[in-house]
């Protein structure tokens, strides 16, 4: 079974994604990484595991269902099973979503639906919370509101301040996308209206 993963930055999700591929975790294949931004470090981890690094040139698409068709035609070459953002900083078009839908997960750096947008991990320091987290979602029409499948929470204390509570957050990021990936991968993943029902073994 093949994976995507869409990224523009750093690609540190992409890389605790690999790791988990290649301790034989989860148990398919990342046969590419497409990215919107051409120097995504998150290209340059895909070249050095092997695997397939596209880079798409948004100004080569007159529409964003242009630029997704480009990316449908690298995953149909594949037969991607499941395309998984991983910090990709674009709007999917509905054409995609629809395409793809409860195939594409994202990661959002907040407990949502508190914190949406692309500043959660501040947003939440500044706001004075004393808990936050990290939710994996299927991808629905709306933005950062799709089916929730895996949230864990981060403790915000005192001493924080927001690059360390960013750290934070990676490193709970780095554990529940790749389980969240795995679940998905085994069949166990089932979406029941707003509701994902996780299968036991
Ligand atoms: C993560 O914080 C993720 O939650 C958000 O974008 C960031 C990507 O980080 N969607 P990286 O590129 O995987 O390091």
């Amino acid at each position: 079974m093949n994976i995507a993963v869409f990224a523009s930055g750093r690609g540190t999700n992409l890389q605790a994604i690999i790791n988990a591929v290649n301790r034989g975790e989860i148990k398919a294949a990342i046969s590419l990484v497409i990215s919107d931004r051409i120097d995504a470090k998150a290209l340059d981890r895909a070249k050095k595991a092997g695997i397939e690094a596209v880079y798409i040139n948004p100004r080569d698409f007159s529409s964003r269902e242009e630029f997704d068709k480009k990316a449908v035609s690298y995953l149909e070459k594949d037969d991607v099973v499941l395309v998984v953002l991983a910090g990709f900083m674009r709007l999917l078009s509905p054409y995609f979503v629809d395409r793809y839908r409860n195939r594409i997960m994202n990661i959002h750096p907040s407990l949502l639906p508190s914190f949406k947008g692309t500043s959660g991990i501040k947003d939440a320091w500044k706001y004075g919370m004393k808990i936050t987290g990290v939710t994996v979602h299927f991808i629905n029409d709306d933005l950062d509101a799709g089916p929730i499948i895996l949230q864990k929470p981060v403790m915000i204390e005192e001493t924080d301040i927001p690059s360390s509570l960013e750290e934070k957050v990676h490193r709970v990021e780095h554990q529940i996308y790749p389980e969240a990936i795995k679940l998905f991968i085994e069949g166990r993943l089932e979406v029941i209206g707003r509701r994902v029902k996780i299968r036991a073994i």
